[in-house]
């Protein structure tokens, strides 16, 4: 059994659909919203050798005739050379503008996927079929999509809304604990956001989520989707109020960006130390009782999360960092207006806002801190 809810951008509109054993139904879903039965996998190697068979198998029995590209995992993926051997690989499938391609995997494949999309032919549909928790609660929904530069991540890229997400809390099994984990910062981040009661029922299910409680693991992919869904509705194209998603994001981002979006820092990981610094941050502005940043920081720490640059086992405390230099990676962030950044703030759990009046000087002594 699955459960449903719709992202409402009237003639955008699209379905989430949730369920434990969603791949074994897939394949009417995917037909339903294809103009023929005809479409194209991409996935990366580590989804193709646990989960791939279990779509073809669907989509096969379904009458769907498929192509399916395996394309190396990693963020280093996001890339315009392999964003053109995609786009070359589906020119040479002769997909035509009526047909939909699907992204199977985390939000590498997804971001990739959807930006080629986004750009074949001047746009193609596709279907999201997100198997990491990160991609299941965040990136599978809302349609950012897009490749990382040299100078920063998700700097080339569109809006592009999927036709169909489908989530399959089963796929989390074959997920390594670590990206579990990166995963569920994004799911405690709807309740930092604008949900304190979910931030309670974090601190109570947490464990279960992580520990691969399938229950627990619908609930919160339920919840954090139907918080996105709301908030892509109101502000698609991140106008305003959406950049609350980003909570963390520019410190994370920075991080991400000081370690060459390497595996000593997952996204997730990254913006679990960076909501520890708004938090942190919110605090020393005056604006957030230091109770509730600590509270955040005791859950992340339980849950096993990084919460800081140093004195921890996690390999971002190997590395040498400079808050001056981290401050550099802030001023590439996309929230930059009239060159100043707008950073999430917060007044305590589930209240975040939007504030430019942020110094630099603040910012510095905030990555200083997560050194210390
Ligand atoms: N990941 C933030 C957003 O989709 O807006």
């Amino acid at each position: 059994m699955s459960q449903k809810i719709t992202v409402a951008l009237g003639r955008n509109s699209y379905d989430i659909h949730v369920g434990d054993g969603l791949l074994e139904q897939a394949g009417p879903l995917v037909a339903a919203c294809l103009n023929r039965p005809r479409t194209v996998i991409i996935t990366d190697e580590n989804v193709a050798r646990c989960q791939l068979p279990r779509l073809e198998k669907s989509l096969t029995q379904e009458g769907i005739a498929f192509d399916s590209i395996i394309l190396p995992a990693g963020e280093a993926t996001k890339s315009f050379q392999q964003l053109e051997n995609l786009l070359d690989q589906l020119l040479a499938l002769q997909l035509e503008r009526q047909d939909k391609i699907i992204a199977f995997g985390g939000g590498v494949i997804g971001d990739l996927v959807g930006f080629a999309a986004s750009i074949y032919q001047r746009g193609i549909g596709f279907i999201q079929i997100p198997t990491t928790l990160l991609s299941q609660v965040d990136s599978s929904v809302g349609g950012k999509c897009g490749i990382n530069t040299p100078r920063g991540k998700n700097l080339v890229g569109s809006f592009h809304q999927p036709d169909l997400v489908l989530t399959d809390v089963s796929t989390l099994d074959s997920l390594p604990k670590r990206q579990l984990l990166a995963g569920y910062a994004e799911v405690v981040k709807y309740g930092l956001i604008g949900d304190p009661a979910f931030f309670i029922w974090l601190e109570e299910n947490g464990q279960k989520i992580t520990a691969g409680d399938h229950d627990a693991q619908t609930e919160a992919i339920l919840v954090s989707c139907r918080a996105k869904a709301d908030v892509v509705a109101q502000d698609e194209k991140e106008k305003g109020q959406r950049a609350l998603l980003n909570l963390g994001h520019t410190f994370g981002h920075a991080l991400e960006a000081e370690v060459g979006y390497s595996d000593h820092l997952f996204h997730g990981e990254a913006v679990a130390i960076g909501m520890v610094m708004a938090f942190d941050l919110s605090v020393k502005m005056g604006l957030c009782p230091a109770e509730d940043a600590a509270k955040v920081r005791d859950h992340l720490t339980k849950i096993c999360l990084p919460t800081r640059l140093s004195k921890s086992n996690h390999p971002i405390s190997q590395v040498n960092m400079s808050a001056e230099k981290l401050f550099n990676h802030t001023l590439q962030d996309k929230k930059m207006a009239d060159g100043r950044v707008t950073y999430v703030l917060t007044s305590g759990i589930g209240q975040a806002f939007l504030s430019a009046d942020v110094t630099p000087e603040d910012i510095k002594h905030i990555f200083q801190m997560a050194m210390d």
